[in-house]
């Protein structure tokens, strides 16, 4: 569910017109929901009701801090994946201890400045990392919270490019060195291990897989006990899927009650790292028709949005539903179309034989479900200025990340001394 609908005829965001606020904004903009961030993170938190759990959005999904704040306020915590996200999150208010860092590649400097921070965990995923997690530690004096993010050897059944958990992928550590793992870390100073850790995929569409990573790691955690390991937390990950083209992915309460039956009686805090599930369907990309070109044998809508502002069609052929801001036609009349942006690629597309209602230059478009992996994901490829991002709220709506100009863009770039001349 979301809060995008259509209101005498015209798309609005909760009570806001889009073609007002494309008037006063421009296009391209992303625009955020907060009636819908809400939602998507109180039914999620409440299928966990009554389990000593913590929701750490996945900053990955939307780094916004206004985005961030409004989920710290309803009491999510962060999950973050760079020394750059855990300051994003702090900055925006999320207590240090509700945010977890994972990922493969910590530096000793993202590791030291979350030691200082002092972080409620550190998901290690190798035993490499541990080494220099303790040095960091020690260092401190300081004692580090970790978990192992197991590689539970899981197909997770969802995109090649979004799938984590199988053995071959980078992330984790093999499930059957984790025992060797968790005597290293209980040998080191500085580190505490207390539990275990998974992610196996994103946008997954049916619980089966995850239930079998969860049901692998919660038996390793029980063997780790048995070998005398104090472990109290469990941290689930991220992963359900949306809605992106008529997908019915599990809905929350079916994975609280999955989780609820799996960890009965097992006595760990559940972290949980959910991102596309609340930020997905909270944005739109919203652009303007620049053309309607007539191709040789496909008929093009040229967007002012392109694969620089939205990557994901042109990275993972994904889907996102296109609406007109304001239909016109009437009912069942429609128009086939290659939606395309402006960037020099053949790969500048948002969608091929996509039939719209009837679309001229200058019309409003809505490119759906782009809340997630959208604004984070953007580049400035063909020097095209990064496009703000617009956080509505009932009838009110603030800029939470004005357009940058293409001259503070390319100032960015020094011209030596020998060329000065
Ligand atoms: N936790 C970890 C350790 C992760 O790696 C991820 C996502 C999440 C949580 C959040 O997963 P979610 O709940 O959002 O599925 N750019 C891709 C998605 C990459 C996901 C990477 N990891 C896309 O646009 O589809």
């Amino acid at each position: 569910m979301n809060h995008f609908e259509y209101r005498h005829g015209r798309l609005h965001a909760e009570d806001v017109d889009l073609e007002s606020l494309a008037r006063a904004e421009g296009t391209p903009a992303y625009v955020y929901s907060t009636a819908t961030l809400t939602r998507h993170f109180q039914v999620f938190d409440r299928a966990l009701e009554g389990l000593d759990h913590l929701v750490c959005f996945a900053l990955k999904a939307n780094s916004n801090q206004a985005v961030i704040a409004t989920l710290g306020r309803l009491g999510a915590g962060a999950d973050v994946v760079s020394g750059g996200e855990m300051v994003r999150a702090l900055a925006a208010g999320i207590p240090p201890d509700r945010i977890v860092f994972s990922g493969v590649g910590k530096s000793q400097m993202e590791m030291d400045a979350a030691i200082a921070a002092r972080i409620f965990q550190i998901n290690v995923e190798s035993a490499e990392e541990l080494e220099l997690l303790s040095q960091a530690a020690v260092g401190r004096k300081a004692v580090a919270d970790i978990v192992l993010r197991v590689n539970p050897d899981v197909d997770a059944k969802t995109h090649e490019k979004i799938s984590t958990g199988k053995g071959e992928n980078k992330f984790g550590i093999a499930i059957d060195r984790i025992a060797e793992v968790a005597n290293i870390a209980c040998d080191l100073p500085g580190i505490r291990l207390r539990g275990l850790a998974l992610h196996i995929g994103s946008q997954l569409t049916d619980l089966a897989p995850l239930e079998q990573a969860f049901g692998k790691v919660i038996a390793l955690i029980k063997e780790l006990r048995a070998q005398g390991h104090e472990l109290d937390r469990l941290d689930l990950g991220g992963g359900l899927g949306i809605p992106y083209r008529g997908e019915t992915p599990p809905l929350p309460d079916a994975y609280g009650a999955m989780v609820r039956r799996l960890t009965q009686g097992l006595e760990v805090k559940l972290i949980c790292e959910p991102g596309r599930l609340i930020a997905g369907n909270a944005g739109i990309l919203l652009s303007r028709v620049l053309y309607v070109k007539q191709g040789s044998s496909r008929q093009f809508l040229v967007l002012d949005a392109a694969m620089n502002d939205l990557i994901r069609p042109a990275m993972y052929d994904s889907w996102h539903d296109i609406c007109a801001v304001s239909p016109r036609g009437g009912e069942g009349s429609h128009e086939v179309y290659d939606v395309v942006g402006p960037v020099c690629e053949s790969s500048d597309i948002f969608a091929k034989a996509r039939s719209l209602s009837p679309l001229d230059a200058g019309d409003l478009v809505a490119i759906m479900s782009a809340g997630a992996y959208g604004a984070v994901m953007a580049s400035t490829y063909n020097t095209r200025a990064l496009v703000p991002e617009i956080l509505v709220n009932g009838a009110d709506y603030a800029v939470i990340r004005p357009r940058e100009s293409i001259e503070s863009l390319i100032a960015r770039d020094q011209i030596p001394p020998w060329l000065k001349s």
